[in-house]
């Protein structure tokens, strides 16, 4: 059986949509396994760009079958709204199914995600602001509501009327308004109506699938530096992001899990707040914000940018299991006359090479640099590896020897034509 994990090994935004868009063309199911509409996923071909932020990004092609696994919350009114945005894109033939056991973000977890960030002033997370950590908050204190409960009505009115016991004391104490039980079930339940045709046990349908020799890729969201448990904590994302948590948030054994592309910029970048070593911000930044359009798909805040950190894509392919790595938006380095690569950190005097667990020692680390040649030439057309200027190719090759692993893509612009495949994924 094949099988891949597309998974983000920085910060976010690295490209994942763009990549299974392209990986796409030749699967069998896309499985999205975490997270829940704070991604955004860009995706262009034929001259049109669709931002998906639930729907996985298999979606354009009608043969496969498109997942929504266990391990997402989802929203639903934005889940409709995404698919009304899509039909009229004209996108409206495709196999789409939802898991009955993920988790539903409903408004109070909206509100509250803004009112925790208003409360943490200068310590907040500059998160999306989708409800996303409260909940994931309310899965593991076990008062979520699933999509099983959802689409049952009178047990979702039951899970709706006790979550309201308990968050309208919550919302009060932030100075909010509370929330009246039969609006939101009125509102809530023609939503509920509207996605039970989707709902089904994925886990035996994902099962199914691999067992028959489907191949199988798995998109990640976020990235693994936004990992819960091996990102940046606190400033982090509340799931994760890694190949080791496709088989608990599927339902699939971790058997079928086979290989892991990891996703990464030419250089890095970061929205929301955090340490970020290889940060820099002066007139190449600029310039790299720029031509990369680096500006947030969900959100639309300007990106931070930093230069490419391989002390982060190490530890990326350690605790993801990188068997190889798509270079993404090269192009958006032509013109510098030279580019850095982060190689170690120094902490405190000392050289090191792992990403420390404090935020506090993760902020005192200065980037230790190689400096390498750039280009001037456009590349946005190259179709070979070959074809590169010279000091592309040293770049890529200098990546791949400091991570470790292949490059098997290379990408060279937003369109799905302008993807170079080196080496087979799966
Ligand atoms: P994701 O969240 O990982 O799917 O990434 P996003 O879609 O949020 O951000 C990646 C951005 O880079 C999008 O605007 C893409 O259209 C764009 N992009 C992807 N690959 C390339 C590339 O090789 N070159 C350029 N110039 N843009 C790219
Ligand atoms: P994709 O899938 C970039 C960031 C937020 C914030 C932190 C927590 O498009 O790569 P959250 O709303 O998840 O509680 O926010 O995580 N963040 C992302 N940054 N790309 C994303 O998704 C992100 N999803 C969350 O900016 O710093
Ligand atoms: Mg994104």
């Amino acid at each position: 059986m094949k099988s891949c994990v597309v998974v983000g090994t920085q910060w976010g935004d690295e490209g994942k949509g763009k990549i299974t868009d392209y990986l796409a063309q030749e699967s069998d199911v896309v499985v999205r396994f975490q997270g829940g509409n704070n991604a955004g996923h860009t995706i262009k071909f034929d001259g049109k760009k669709f931002a998906l932020h639930l729907i996985p990004s298999g979606i354009f092609n009608p043969k496969i079958s498109n997942i929504m696994a266990n391990g997402m919350v989802i929203n639903p009114k934005a889940l409709i709204e995404e698919l009304e945005v899509l039909n009229t894109q004209g996108v409206n033939d495709y196999k789409l199914f939802i898991s009955d056991r993920a988790h539903v973000v409903m408004p109070y977890h909206m509100i509250l995600d803004g009112a925790i960030e208003a409360s943490l002033g200068d310590n907040k997370i500059g998160t999306t602001k989708k409800g996303i950590g409260p909940a994931y908050t309310d899965k593991a204190s076990r008062h979520g509501i699933r999509i099983c409960d959802f689409i049952d009505l009178e047990t979702f009115k039951e899970r709706l009327e006790f979550n309201l016991k308990i968050k309208n004391p919550i919302l009060k104490m932030y100075g909010l308004e509370e929330l009246d039980l039969e609006t939101v079930y009125n509102e809530y339940a023609e939503y509920a109506k509207v996605i039970k045709q989707y709902v089904c046990d994925t886990s035996l349908l994902l099962n199914g699938l691999l067992e028959d020799n489907k191949k199988v890729l798995f998109e990640g969201a976020q990235g693994v530096m936004l990992c819960l448990d091996h990102g940046t904590y606190p400033f982090v994302t509340s799931s994760s992001p890694t190949a080791a948590s496709v088989p608990i948030n599927t339902g699939i054994s971790p058997s079928y899990v086979k290989t892991c592309l990891g996703i990464t910029k030419a250089y890095s970048t970061r929205v929301g707040e955090g340490a970020f070593p290889s940060e820099f911000d002066d007139a190449i930044a600029h310039q790299i914000r720029e031509v990369g359009n680096e500006y947030g798909t969900t959100t639309g805040r300007p990106r931070r940018i930093g230069w490419i950190d391989t002390v982060v894509l190490r530890h990326s392919r350690r605790v993801s299991g990188l068997t190889g790595l798509s270079v993404m938006l090269l192009d958006v380095l032509s013109g510098l006359e030279e580019l850095k690569i982060c190689t170690h950190y120094e902490l405190d005097g000392e050289v090191i090479d792992y990403v420390p667990a404090s935020i506090k020692d993760f902020k005192k680390c200065i980037p230790v640099y190689q400096t390498v040649k750039g280009w001037s030439e456009d590349i946005t057309n190259v179709t070979t590896f070959e074809q590169l200027p010279e000091a592309a190719q040293e770049y890529l090759n200098t990546v791949s020897e400091l991570v470790g692993v292949p490059i098997n893509i290379f990408s060279v612009g937003p369109d799905r034509t302008q993807t170079i495949l080196c080496k087979e994924v799966f």
